[in-house]
């Protein structure tokens, strides 16, 4: 069943049968650009931070880049006001680069290198969420040997469970992430005493695609107890940041919080905390903007089972081998045609190369071309070029217009790539 596309994204429609974004005709991209090919809402995006910025007024939104990197969509967010989250260098430079200021930027990781701590102390970010006490003294001596102040924050592991995929969890105690909040007084008394660090914040973040909100509530209780004793002690925390995680809709039957909802949980736990929030929302700006387009190559029937072969796989879109993940997907032009239960697979030589399994979906013809949704985050981010194949195009639409905000890479694109 199609299901509501609407509540996928309001942008999102039929007319006659044909699937639009934004007005815009996805048959039309996919002639024009080829498949497979990620296409995104830029008017979805620029909604979502604005919810967030309502739901949160005096809030810092900090769009956690790794869900989706493309400098033109970290720059339209960042013209609606927001910040970034970071994980490497190489956000650092495409935040820059998308114009964000780096007192916007917080920098998170296990394993931050020397090249890119000193990268983001000389760019003077607001924070760095550093996650271990070898961190620290790191990142001390850098700030010394540049003549500049780290700001930090420690990131705390409330060991909380964020009830969803094993993989995508990180606030648990067992978890690489942060410092056990047990010993984080001491980490804190540790960077007070570094010339070179100044503490102002508190970060946590305890997972990914979370649809209940009961753990965050939890997770920022633990928080406000530690800012407490934290303060009487003589810290100054500025910044209190609980990272992002905020789930969306995958599935039909699936009904996405808003950050409304995140908002009227957690704000008056926060009530008479004087630091400033921070949030790291990634997938929840995103993660429905965006579509991937892909074309059926070969329809084949096995007897027990039914497979269709389309040209996108898990170079494209891995979350579906990696989590089990469900990406609910449309035909591009819908037909009255029966329907058949079939596994959508792709091009790469692994059983563990599909989009859906056993997925109830249209009689399906050679040619045609199938809407994989909610493909905005973690989906070209997480892309590769395995079995040697160039990673997709990707367009932005708006209000009827589209332009093409990367090019599809060709072979020597990868070639050269790591030549030298
Ligand atoms: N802040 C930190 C420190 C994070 O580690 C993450 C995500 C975020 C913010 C943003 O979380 P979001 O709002 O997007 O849930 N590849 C997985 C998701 C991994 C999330 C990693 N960290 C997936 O495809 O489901």
């Amino acid at each position: 069943m199609e299901g509501i596309l609407s509540e996928y994204n309001p942008y999102l429609e039929r007319k006659n049968d044909s699937l639009y974004l934004e007005g815009v005709s996805l048959k039309k991209l996919a002639e024009e650009f080829g498949t497979p090919l990620f296409v995104y809402s830029a008017s979805y995006i620029k909604d979502r931070i604005r919810t967030y910025r309502e739901a949160f007024p005096q809030a810092l939104i900090c769009y956690a880049v790794k869900a989706n990197f493309n400098p033109e969509i970290v720059k339209i967010i960042g013209e609606e006001g927001a910040g970034a989250d970071i994980v490497s260098g190489g956000e650092l430079v495409v935040a820059l680069k998308a114009g964000v200021d780096p007192s916007k930027i917080v920098y998170a990781g296990v394993g931050k290198t020397l090249s890119e701590l000193e990268l983001a102390v000389s760019k003077e970010i607001l924070m760095f969420n550093v996650e271990s006490r070898d961190e620290l003294y790191i990142l001390d001596s850098i700030a010394n040997r540049l003549g500049k102040k780290a700001r930090i924050a420690i990131r705390v592991n409330p060991d909380v469970n964020p009830l969803t995929h094993p993989y995508i969890s990180t606030g648990l105690r067992k978890s690489k992430f942060g410092v056990d909040i047990s010993q984080a007084k001491e980490e804190y008394k540790l960077a007070r005493s570094l010339k070179n660090i100044e503490v102002v914040g508190i970060h946590c973040h305890i997972g990914s695609q979370i649809l209940d909100i009961a753990p965050y509530k939890e997770a920022v209780l633990k928080i406000v107890n530690l800012y407490r004793e934290l303060m009487k002690e003589g810290f100054n925390i500025r910044y209190i940041d609980i990272g992002g995680g905020l789930g969306i809709k995958y599935k039909p039957e699936e009904v996405e919080p808003s950050p409304f909802d995140l908002a009227k949980e957690i704000l008056p736990i926060l009530g008479e905390v004087e630091a400033h929030l921070i949030l790291e929302p990634g997938r929840s700006v995103v993660g429905n903007a965006g579509i991937l387009i892909a074309q059926v190559l070969f329809l084949k029937d096995k007897g027990i089972k039914h497979f269709v072969v389309v040209d996108a796989g898990m170079n494209d879109l891995v979350r579906p081998s990696i989590y089990g993940a469900y990406h609910h997907i449309v035909t591009v032009e819908k037909k009255d045609r029966a329907y058949i239960i079939a596994d959508i697979v792709g091009p790469i030589c692994e059983t563990g190369d599909f989009l859906a399994q056993d997925r109830r979906i249209e009689f399906l013809e050679k040619g045609e071309y199938i809407a994989v949704l909610s493909a905005g985050a973690y989906s070209f981010s997480m892309a590769s070029h395995y079995n040697m194949r160039p990673r997709p195009a990707e367009v932005l639409v708006e209000k009827g217009s589209y332009r093409l905000i990367r090019k599809r890479e060709d072979y020597n694109y990868i070639l050269y790539e790591n030549s030298y």
